[in-house]
């Protein structure tokens, strides 16, 4: 072989050793990165803590690192939820009091808990220092796990909208009642058509069975595909009523904790299952800082 063709040869392995090392870095990386997954409702009082807060167990019983950000100001909060007692939030930490690390708490199955709460500031109040502190911190803890799950707020508040921005994923939670309808598709349609926010997840909480879980999906889905068009819509999946529900909630435990073998308990585990199964497509950039980054930008 003469040396022009050699060095050709040589050239070209070059390259394709510099894309194939380019392309699995950036895989290694998808999966190195947390997911962020918000969960979201128009309406208070749908349940959407209380799946949270099971879905964070369902994952770690999956082998997933969980970190449950609390960002559900409502009376509820995961750690009343779980029996938890946090002496910090995230006050104490933008004050300089405590840093990000030590006001982190330990749930059942090792679920790693945000305390945020009362402490969320109006994200758009924060000063810049403020969100870059937070970034660098929350950066350092993004090696130690595997997914980011918020609980946000009910409603559409500019903290709810930031939130369901910077998320990969949203899934928005109601139940059957026709407010609590009305109500997902406000939310919905603030973010698809202010923010172009096209693609959402849809659970349905709360029903007797499939059919009436089809049945209220589909009147969601009729009023998007009417006023909103082009966005898809994902059924999830549906959590029957159970008793064993409020039961675990009156003794401050998650239901997939005290109660493994209720119907709830199973279809949590399944849901989990089901997450995790989804494509990383939407996974662009996926890491922790980004996150914050996409959520401080918005
Ligand atoms: N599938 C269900 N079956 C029975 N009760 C439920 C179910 N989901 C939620 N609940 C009840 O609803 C209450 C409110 O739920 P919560 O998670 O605090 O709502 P949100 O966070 O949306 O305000 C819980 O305390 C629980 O007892
Ligand atoms: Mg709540």
């Amino acid at each position: 072989m003469d040396q022009a063709a050699t060095l050709k040869q040589w050239q070209q392995i070059r390259k394709a050793n510099t894309q194939g090392a380019i392309a699995l870095e950036k895989k290694i990386e998808r999966y190195r990165y947390p997911r962020v997954i918000s969960f979201t409702s128009g309406k208070g009082g749908v349940g959407k803590t209380n799946v949270v807060a099971n879905l964070a167990l369902a994952f770690s019983r999956c082998g997933k690192r969980v970190l449950l950000l609390d960002a559900d100001l409502g009376l509820a909060n995961i750690d009343v939820l779980l029996g938890l007692c946090p002496k910090y939030n995230i006050k104490h930490v933008f004050s300089g009091e405590r840093r990000l690390d030590e006001i982190l708490i330990r749930g059942p199955g090792g679920i790693l808990i945000l305390p945020a709460g009362s402490g969320v500031p109006d994200l758009v109040t924060l000063s810049d220092a403020d969100k870059l502190f937070l970034l660098t911190e929350m950066e350092d803890l993004g090696d130690d796990i595997d997914l980011l799950l918020i609980d946000t707020p009910a409603g559409i508040s500019d903290n709810v909208v930031y939130f369901n921005l910077a998320a990969q994923a949203r899934v928005v939670i109601l139940t059957p009642e026709p407010t609590s309808i009305t109500d997902a598709y406000a939310l919905i349609k603030v973010l698809f058509s202010r923010h172009q926010v096209k693609s959402f997840y849809v659970l349905i909480n709360w029903v007797k069975d499939d059919q009436e879980a089809q049945k209220v999906f589909k009147q969601l889905a009729a009023v998007v595909d009417r006023f909103l068009g082009t966005l898809s819509l994902n059924f999830l999946g549906f959590i029957p009523q159970d008793e064993a529900i409020p039961r675990a909630v009156r003794r401050q435990r998650a239901v997939l904790d005290l109660y493994p073998h209720a119907k709830s308990s199973r279809v949590f585990m399944g849901l989990a299952q089901s997450l995790l199964k989804e494509g990383y497509d939407d996974y662009v950039d996926g890491n922790i800082k980004f996150f914050w980054k996409h959520l401080f930008r918005a």
